[in-house]
């Protein structure tokens, strides 16, 4: 069953649907247009802006700013998975400034100063040497151009049950399948360690309904079985207490996102 560790490297799983709707849920959560919102703002994203979104997934933000740069501005997006880029191109089949290409953050296939901003979303919680995918950002971006990291922290996951001995349990379990589960809090060390100045952080909390909860956890906690971390019975009775919850209308989970820019000196 897919679990979200394979964020990593998602086209050698069996089932690339499960990552195109895991998308779509958080899509779905109305306060991440905020979280997307603020990362623009930290973007000074303007009219005219050339825009490169790095690990862009099926590219709704993509999608976003290639409208809000208007005709004169350009978006590109990476993203390592075929899969992904192949929904991105299908999504953005009307709109004619943005343009998506399969490729590895590490080796960006841009020439230096390209970009007035570029961007990430949720992708260096699954990258092992963020430095590297970090200064090849700085590379392409121009000097006082903008590069803006966005990462949840997997550790602020609140889930409300009747049992949060188990829940706290259950939530490490699920941040251990990401290889940065912390990543969130550790941005901005990270660009300021990367050189950038005028660095600006915000902090963006949204919920998530119970059906992304389930989505996540069933599959993610299902490794962690076969792992040995978690008995089957274990995962089956916390899936069981939140389903009640959500059938008695009370289910209730948030996260915490850092948004985190800086300026290329
Ligand atoms: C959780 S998704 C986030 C997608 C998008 N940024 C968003 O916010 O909707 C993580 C994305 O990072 C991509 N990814 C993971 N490792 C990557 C790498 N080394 N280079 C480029 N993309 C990568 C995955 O394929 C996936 O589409």
């Amino acid at each position: 069953m897919a679990q979200v560790g394979e964020f990593a490297q998602l086209d050698l799983s069996d089932n690339p649907r499960y990552f195109i709707e895991f998308l779509d849920m958080v899509d779905r959560a109305p306060k991440i247009k905020e979280v997307r919102n603020s990362t623009y703002k930290a973007m000074d994203l303007a009219l005219g802006s050339h825009v490169l979104d790095v690990g862009c997934g099926h590219g709704t933000a993509a999608i976003e700013m290639a409208r809000l740069v208007g005709v004169h501005g350009t978006i590109e997006g990476v993203d390592i998975s075929g899969d992904m880029i192949a929904e991105a191109k299908m999504r953005a089949q009307d709109v004619s400034n943005v343009t998506f290409r399969t490729s590895d953050a590490y080796q960006l296939p841009y020439a230096d100063n390209t970009f007035d901003a570029t961007r990430m979303e949720r992708v260096l919680l699954y990258i092992k040497d963020r430095e590297r995918v970090i200064s090849e950002m700085i590379r392409v971006t121009k000097r006082r151009g903008r590069v803006v990291l966005a990462d949840v922290d997997f550790e602020s996951t609140a889930i409300f049950s009747n049992d949060h001995l188990q829940t706290r349990k259950m939530t490490a379990l699920i941040a251990d399948a990401c290889v940065n589960p912390t990543s969130g809090r550790e941005l901005p060390y990270l660009l300021r360690a990367a050189g950038l100045e005028d660095i600006s952080v915000d902090l963006q909390a949204i919920s998530t309904p119970y059906e992304f909860c389930f989505h996540l956890s069933n599959g993610t906690l299902r490794s962690a079985i076969e792992g040995g971390r978690v008995t089957p019975q274990e995962v089956d009775i916390w899936l069981q207490d939140l389903a009640s919850i959500e059938a008695a209308g009370q289910f209730f989970q948030s996260w915490v996102f850092t948004i985190v820019g800086g300026v290329v000196g």
